[in-house]
Order: structure tokens, then C-alpha cells, then sequence
């Protein structure tokens, strides 16, 4: 369906009871009629927190000497992957600290090759590891990854800026053109934005939601905004909403981002989980159809903390299997065992918008 602007922001702010029960209601109606009632499971594998992006948000910024950096062995992300190979999750995603290095690129096409390997083509893999050339994105994909999630952040320049350092590190365009770059490698593009950030207004969010069907993508991550003591955007705290509101305003996002693009797959992200215990099942219940279970071992968790007091810490992957199975149970959510949970949209070329000025991934 389509919304205007001006429909997407009434309805993100809108106070009237009815009219936001109505529109949680007509999302959860178009996801199972589209897509069904179940959840897709993505084991997560948060491979390590070294990252070359000093983002003003981000826990793991590498300015930040407070964190203890931290990589994960091979052996351990073979090891993770069997875990989520067995429990039935249908596929992982290798989510790390942006390097761009060869030994860094390298490492991940080989993951990527054992992963395919251990699991008999079975298990599906979805890379999250920051902006990377077309030439790395396309090895990756030939390795076996099929799906990249490359957040914009926000689609809105200004604020863009706002929240990075102004510097060629943390080009918005180049952002962009990683978008293209990654549908021209053949991926699943996946997307999305932080909510609830200083300086950000209800119409930049709905601007965020028209972006996201103007350039196709065919999965989207969303999650409130949550301050970190140990970042230059902390000194911002005063002026943001209260997380009860960041919560409510990320589920409405999720419930018009369906009714926007009903088929596409959307993200109850961990940060939800941080604001309300059952945050991810209420986005479920409002629209959203995928969960990324963490898989990192208990001990390393700790420093893979892009947010503060998130959830989970000091559990393994067995009690996060459990904890979430019977969280999903208690409201009635089904699961999608052992299937990737793709669907196959046209693979909207990313157009004009996605390019990086002078480059061209097709050429
Ligand atoms: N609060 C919420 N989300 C954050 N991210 C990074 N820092 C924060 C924060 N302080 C999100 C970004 C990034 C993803 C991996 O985590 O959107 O793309």
C-alpha cells in the first residue's frame, strides 16, 4: 500500500488510541498474509569488535580505549555456525567491526567457503561487516554469502553528518553507494535506521521509510537509539525522548514499514530487547518476522557492546535458544525451522540514488 509523507508522520505521532491499535493490527494482518505468522531465526555470530569507523553513537568506535578488543578464532565461528546449523536456525550472520584490510577480507571469504562447507550449502549466510569495495562484496557473494545488511543509519544527509565524523572515513554517499554495490553483487540488501536519535524528527523517520521503498530493499533493521556513556553523543542525552516513546515509535516504524512493503523481511532487533523484555516479540506482533539470536560465547558478549546493558550478557547460546523459544511460545509466534526465510522480490536495481559518483560496480 501506499502512505504519503504526511500519512506516515500523522500516524507516528499520532496520540488517538484507535487509530494506533488499527494500524498495529492492519501490519500483523498483512504479514501473515504475506509472509505467514512464523519467525525466521538468523544465528548471530558478532565476530569481532575491532573497527576502523568512529561513529558517535557506537560503543565499539575506535576511539573508545575502554573496550578490550577482542576477535573470534576460527574454531569458535565454525563452532558457533554448528550450533546454529543444529539447533535449526536456517542460517547465521557474521556481523563484525569494520576492517578493510586483506587479512580481514580474506578471512571472511574462508568462513564464509567452511561455513557452506560444514553445513552442506544448507545453512544460509548473511555478512555484516561495514563498507567494503565492490570487488570484496563480490568475492564474498561468490564464497557463498547471500545476504548483506549495510544500515544507512539515516536517510537524511544532515543528520547523517550529524552522527559521524566529518571525514572521508564516514562518507554518506559512499554509504549509498555501498547499497548499490552490494545489489549489483547479487545480495539481498538489508538496510535500516537508528530511531530516537538527537536532532532526528518524526519527518526525517517517515523520510527513512520512503527511502527504504525507493531503492527496493529486501530487508530492513530498526531499533531505537540507545546512549552510550563512552561516546561524543552522550553529551546529547537530555534531548532525547524517553526510551517508553523511542520503544513505541520504533514498533510503529515496523507496523508502517509492512504496510509499506508487505513482503519484505523486517528485524525485531536486540536493542528492543534492551527498552522492554518482550520488545522483540511486540514488534513481531506488530509487523516484524525475523530474530537474530546471539550465538557469541558468554565470555566474549561483554565486549560487544555497541549499547550499553545489553541483554544477554554472561548467557550462552543454548540459554538464548531457550529463553527465546519459550518468549515466542508464550505469545503464540511460530517458527520457521531450518528455512532461510528469503523472499524473492525482483531485486529492484538500486538506481541513480545508490551510486558512488565515478564508480560503477557493473563496469
Ligand atoms: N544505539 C542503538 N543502535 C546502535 N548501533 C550502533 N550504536 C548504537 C547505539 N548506541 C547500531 C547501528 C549499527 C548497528 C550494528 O548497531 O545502527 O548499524
Amino acid at each position: 500500500m501506499n502512505l504519503s509523507k504526511e500519512d506516515i508522520v500523522r500516524l507516528l505521532v499520532t496520540e488517538d488510541e484507535g487509530e494506533r491499535s488499527s494500524l498495529i493490527a492492519e501490519s500483523y494482518r498483512t504479514k501473515v498474509s504475506r509472509r505467514g505468522d512464523k519467525v525466521y531465526l538468523r544465528g548471530l555470530i558478532e565476530l569481532s569488535n575491532r573497527c576502523r569507523k568512529d561513529c558517535l553513537y557506537c560503543g565499539i568506535r575506535s576511539s573508545n580505549k575502554a573496550v578490550e578488543r577482542y576477535e573470534l578464532d576460527d574454531e569458535a565461528v565454525v563452532s558457533e555456525a554448528m550450533f546454529a546449523f543444529r539447533a535449526g536456525y536456517g542460517s547465521v550472520v557474521i556481523q563484525s567491526g569494520e576492517r578493510n584490510d586483506r587479512a580481514f577480507t580474506s578471512r571472511i571469504t574462508r568462513l564464509v567457503r567452511k561455513i557452506k562447507e560444514l553445513s552442506d550449502g544448507r545453512l544460509g549466510i548473511t555478512l555484516s561487516c561495514g563498507e567494503q569495495s565492490y570487488d570484496i562484496y563480490k568475492e564474498w557473494r561468490e564464497a557463498g554469502a547471500h545476504r548483506y545488511l549495510l544500515r544507512i543509519e539515516s536517510s537524511t544527509k544532515s543528520l547523517y553528518e550529524k552522527i559521524h565524523p566529518a571525514d572521508s572515513r564516514h562518507s554518506f554517499e559512499y554509504r549509498l553507494g555501498c547499497l548499490g554495490f552490494l545489489r549489483d553483487a547479487g545480495y539481498k540488501v538489508g538496510t535500516g535506521v537508528m530511531i530516537g536519535l538527537p536532532f532526528q524528527t518524526p519527518e526525517n523517520l517517515a523520510d527513512d521509510l520512503l527511502f527504504f521503498k525507493r531503492i527496493g530493499a529486501d530487508m530492513i533493521g530498526m531499533g531505537p537509539y540507545l546512549e552510550h556513556r563512552q561516546t561524543p553523543l552522550y553529551a546529547y542525552k537530555d534531548m532525547l525522548l524517553p526510551k517508553s516513546r523511542r520503544l513505541e515509535l520504533t514498533i510503529r516504524m515496523i507496523a508502517l514499514l509492512r504496510i509499506l512493503m508487505p513482503d519484505i523481511n523486517i528485524a525485531a532487533t536486540t536493542a528492543l530487547q534492551v527498552i522492554d523484555p518482550m520488545g522483540r516479540e511486540k514488534a513481531v506482533m506488530a509487523g516484524a518476522n525475523v530474530i537474530m539470536p546471539n550465538m557469541t560465547d558468554s565470555s566474549k558478549r561483554g565486549n560487544y557492546q555497541i549499547y550499553e546493558n545489553k541483554p544477554g550478557v554472561g548467557e550462552d547460546a543454548e540459554i538464548t535458544k531457550s529463553n527465546l523459544e519459550s518468549n515466542l511460545a508464550a505469545c503464540g509466534i511460530g517458527i520457521g525451522w531450518n528455512e532461510w526465510g528469503d523472499f524473492d522480490t525482483a531485486g529492484v536495481p538500486a538506481g541513480r540514488e545508490c551510486r558512488v559518483p565515478g564508480q560503477d560496480g557493473n563496469a
